[in-house]
C-alpha cells in the first residue's frame, strides 16, 4: 500500500507544489490547512479529488490529534506557518501561535503514531545575517533577527528537542528564498511583477543592495522529497541554489523580461522607487548546501534567469488570480503603510 504523507500548509505556495509532486509520485496525500489569507485551494485545483483535505488549524491540539489518529500518517511534512517577515513586524502574535504552538501540537500528536519521518520546514533566516563574505552551514549558530525568524528558530529547535528527548524521527530542512508560480503577491518577485504591469511605482527597500539566494519552488520540493526518501533522523539539511542576487538585480531582471513579453511605452525599470528600509533588514543570506548534495545527491537545477522567466510568464498568464489576491492586499497595505512608503 502507498505510504501516507500528511502535509501541513498544503494550500500554501511551497506546500501546494509539494502536494502536486507527491500525488504524481503515487503517495497517499492528506492536507491540513486553515486557509489563512495565504492559503488557497485553487493552487490544488489541477489535482482535485486526488488528496484528502482537512480545513484545520494547527493551534487546535484536540483537532490535530484527532486527525492524526484517523489518518495514521507514515510521513509528516510541516509547511504550515505565518511566512511573511513584514507582517511579523506589524502583527507578531500570529507568528508565535502558528509557528511555535502549531509545531508543538504537531510534534505532540506525532508521538502517538508510528511515523517514519517528520520533516520540519525551517528557513535560512534562522541563521541571521551575513556580510558580503562567507556562507552558513548546518552547524552555524542561530542568530534570528525578526519576529518571523525567531518563531522559525523556535519551531526548528522544538523539532530537534523531540528527536533528542522522545526519539521522534524529525529531520530539519532550511531552504533559502523560494520563488515561482502561485506565490502570494506580498513577496518580492510577485509584488514587482504586479506593480510593473499595473504601471505603479515599484518599491525597493533601501538601495536594493540586500542579497538573497533564490531557489525555484519545484527544486525546493525535489530537495524535500529527497530528504523524505533518504534523509537521516536528527539531521539538518540546508537547501540552497547558489543563485545569489541583490534585490535591485532581481527587480531589473523582471523588468527586462517584461520589456520583452509585454512592451510598454517606457522601460519598466523607470518605475523603480527606493523606499525606507525594513527595520532590522538582514543584509545577506547565503547557504553552504554541500551536505545535501554530498549525502543525499540533491542539487537545485533551475538557473535563476530561467526560473524568473517562467515565473513572470506564469503571472502574465494568470493575471486574474494575481488581481484577486491584490484586491485583498490593498486593505492591508492601506492600513499599514503611509502613501509615501508606496507599498
Ligand atoms: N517562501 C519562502 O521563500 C520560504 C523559504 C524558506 C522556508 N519557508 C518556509 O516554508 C513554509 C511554507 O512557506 P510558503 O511560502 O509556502 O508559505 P505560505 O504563506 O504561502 O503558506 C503557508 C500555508 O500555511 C497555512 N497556515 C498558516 N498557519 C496555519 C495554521 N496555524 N494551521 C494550518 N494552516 C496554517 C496557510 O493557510 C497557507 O496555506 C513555511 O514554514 C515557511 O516558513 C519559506
Amino acid at each position: 500500500m502507498a505510504e501516507t504523507v500528511l502535509v501541513t500548509g498544503g494550500a500554501g505556495f511551497i506546500g501546494s507544489e509539494f502536494v502536486r509532486q507527491a500525488v504524481i509520485l503515487g503517495l497517499r496525500v492528506v492536507v491540513i490547512d486553515k486557509l489563512s489569507y495565504a492559503g488557497d485551494l485553487e493552487r490544488l485545483a489541477s489535482i482535485k479529488g486526488k488528496f484528502t483535505f482537512y480545513n484545520a488549524d494547527t493551534t487546535d491540539f484536540q483537532r490535530i490529534r484527532a486527525i492524526f489518529q484517523e489518518v495514521k500518517p507514515d510521513i509528516v511534512v510541516h509547511f504550515a506557518a505565518e511566512s511573511h517577515v513584514d507582517r511579523s513586524i506589524l502583527e507578531p502574535f500570529a507568528f508565535i501561535d502558528s509557528n511555535v504552538k502549531g509545531t508543538l501540537n504537531l510534534l505532540e500528536a506525532s508521538k502517538e503514531t508510528n511515523l517514519k519521518v517528520f520533516v520540519n520546514v525551517s528557513t535560512d533566516e534562522v541563521y541571521g545575517e551575513l556580510g558580503s563574505e562567507g556562507y552558513f552551514n548546518e552547524n552555524s549558530a542561530m542568530m534570528p533577527n525578526s519576529p518571523y525568524s525567531v518563531s522559525k528558530a523556535a519551531q526548528d529547535m522544538l523539532g530537534r528537542s523531540y528527536y533528542r528527548t522522545y526519539g521522534l524521527p524529525v529531520i530539519t530542512v532550511r531552504p533559502c528564498n523560494n520563488y515561482g508560480p502561485w506565490q502570494y503577491p506580498e513577496k518580492l518577485i510577485p509584488v514587482v511583477i504586479y506593480k510593473a504591469i499595473s504601471g505603479d511605482a515599484i518599491p525597493v527597500y533601501g538601495k536594493g543592495d540586500n542579497v538573497r539566494e533564490w531557489l525555484y519552488v519545484s527544486d525546493c520540493v525535489e530537495g524535500i522529497l529527497k530528504v523524505v526518501e533518504k534523509g537521516k533522523p536528527g539531521e539538518i539539511y540546508n537547501i540552497g541554489s547558489g543563485e545569489e542576487r541583490k534585490n535591485i538585480d532581481v527587480v531589473s531582471e523582471i523588468c527586462r523580461i517584461l520589456d520583452r513579453l509585454l512592451p510598454g511605452k517606457k522601460p519598466y525599470e523607470s518605475l523603480v522607487t527606493f523606499v525606507k528600509d525594513r527595520p532590522g533588514h538582514d543584509f545577506r543570506y547565503g547557504l553552504d548546501s554541500s551536505k545535501i548534495e554530498r549525502e543525499l545527491g540533491f542539487k537545485a537545477k533551475t538557473p535563476f534567469e530561467e526560473g524568473v522567466f517562467r515565473t513572470v510568464k506564469w503571472y502574465l498568464d494568470n493575471r486574474a488570480w494575481l488581481e484577486n489576491k491584490v484586491q485583498f492586499l490593498r486593505d492591508f497595505w492601506a492600513r499599514n503603510y503611509k502613501p509615501s512608503e508606496n507599498k
